[in-house]
């Protein structure tokens, strides 16, 4: 795929083609993730770059890695959310902009033409997968791009069962509020609209109650449908397209899978 100071445009209706965009890098969902931003750098350290980063959205990783002096390449599908990437790049350095290329595709179907020290699927794209055979179309497409000695890091937060499914979520809740610098003020909740346990799918509502400066209210709701993973579920997923586990981390701080763990960290390699 050409490369450039745009992203390659593609026609889609991505799910992130939405206000989500617009909100998704001042929330302090997102704001208040520092830890998997240290954790990435860490492996960008670790195992070099070239870097692959499939689902960047808005680069909030990527622009890390960028300024650590890595080669980054970030591909996601979403047109709005990649604008937003590219304009972060604009203020970096000279030097570390150009270490920066976007390119607007799918992660279960992308052909870049090079091979990657270091693939990266940060914050759980890796969710909105939700067939398995995306998932499968998906590893084999990293497994393609991955250098000899390369690794796969994959981040998908660990299911607790009984907490999945329990009809307390369909409840709308009150996750956070803040006033961002353009003045509005904005209040995030989120219920679960149906749960699809033999699917191992929960459909999900972002709710975005908005105070606009002008006085104007908005409600913006962000629906989408989240695929939740188990542990081996995943390692046979690995397996079935050529990958060995090397570690598995519960948490960004690297600490080992336990039942407590809020994560599931997976950097594997090619067998
Ligand atoms: C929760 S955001 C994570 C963004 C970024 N990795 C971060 O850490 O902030 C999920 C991203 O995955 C992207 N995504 C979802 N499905 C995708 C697909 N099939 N191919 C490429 N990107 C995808 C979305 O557009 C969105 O930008």
């Amino acid at each position: 795929m050409a490369r450039g100071q745009q992203a390659e445009k593609i026609m889609t209706s991505a799910l992130y083609d939405s206000f989500i965009a617009d909100y998704y890098d001042e929330s302090p969902i997102v704001r208040g993730r520092l830890q998997d931003v240290a954790f990435y750098r860490d492996a960008a350290r670790d195992f070099g770059d070239p870097i692959l980063e499939l689902g960047c959205g808005t680069g909030r990783i990527t622009m890390t890695l960028a300024e650590e002096g890595k080669r980054i390449t970030g591909l996601d599908l979403s047109e709005r959310m990649l604008e937003r990437a590219v304009q972060k790049r604009a203020a970096l350095r000279v030097e570390a902009r150009e270490r920066v290329h976007f390119v607007q595709g799918d992660m279960t179907r992308f052909d870049l033409g090079e091979k990657f020290r270091l693939v990266i699927i940060p914050f759980r794209p890796f969710q909105h997968l939700l067939e398995i055979q995306q998932q499968l179309d998906c590893l084999n497409c990293v497994r393609k791009h991955l250098a000899p000695g390369g690794r796969l890091i994959l981040d998908v937060f660990q299911t607790d069962a009984e907490r999945m499914h329990d009809p307390v979520h369909m409840r709308e809740t009150l996750i956070t509020e803040y006033r961002a610098a353009n003045g509005r003020q904005v209040r995030i909740s989120e219920r679960v609209a149906a749960f699809h346990r033999a699917e191992q799918r929960n459909d999900v509502e972002m709710i975005f109650q908005v105070r606009h400066p002008d006085g104007r209210n908005e409600r913006l709701v962000f629906a989408w449908t989240l695929r939740y993973f188990f542990r081996y579920e995943i390692e046979h997923l690995l397996a079935r397209c050529g990958f060995r586990v090397v570690r598995l981390y519960g948490n960004f701080d690297r600490s080992p899978l336990s039942d407590s763990s809020p994560e599931m960290i997976y950097v594997a390699e090619s067998q």
